[in-house]
């Protein structure tokens, strides 16, 4: 009797199990628990979901063909999430200007999102996430002007000159979105 009742319990108890499994994220592994031929296939197909990459910011970057500068920015943020169609314009100041980076703002490339905004320089990754998760009203994009030694795309041993990242907004002004004041501060 109480090894049958026992049984009907086990039963539900891996019915529940199977039933929130489910529901969870796909980075919730089984409990160990459930190890029926369903529970196999569940953490199957658990580990497939974790192998997908995660999702991409894909962007269009404008830069010179001969700046070496600007494809290892490329590739520090192609490493956290992003990835670009590269773009060589014959004249790449003049549409700087014209999506309203001031020269004084103005670096080596530039990066423009699906939603318009533009990100001058070597910016550290992370400020982009920060940036596209919520932009501030009013914003153009970011902007690292000129090209700061040892941000990235600028690495140079261990040298490094401390530097800020500018919100550019749609009136032409500028104020201090973050200061970087050690490498480490950028990843
Ligand atoms: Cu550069
Ligand atoms: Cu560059």
């Amino acid at each position: 009797m109480g090894y049958k009742y026992c049984l009907i319990g086990l039963v539900f108890t891996l019915s529940l199990l199977a039933c929130s499994e489910q529901k969870r994220a796909p980075t919730v592994l089984k409990t160990p628990a459930v190890s029926t031929a369903d529970g196999v296939s569940q953490s199957v197909e658990v580990r497939q979901a974790q192998a997908q990459p995660r999702s991409v910011i894909a962007m269009d970057v404008y830069k010179s063909p001969s700046c070496g500068c600007c494809g290892k920015w490329v590739d520090h943020a192609e490493d956290r999430g992003f990835s670009f169609t590269t773009h060589h314009p014959a004249d790449l100041n003049k549409l700087k200007t014209e999506w309203g980076i001031a020269p004084q703002y103005q670096s080596c490339h530039t990066v423009v999102s699906d939603d318009g905004y533009v990100f001058e320089g070597h910016i550290p990754a992370r400020f982009l996430q920060q940036f596209l998760a919520a932009p501030p009203a009013d914003a153009l994009g970011l902007s690292v002007p000129a090209m700061p030694m040892g941000s990235p795309g600028m690495e140079m041993g261990d040298r490094f000159t401390p530097y800020q990242v500018l919100l550019l907004k749609r009136d032409g002004s500028a104020e201090i979105y973050g200061q970087v004041s050690s490498p480490l501060e950028q990843y």
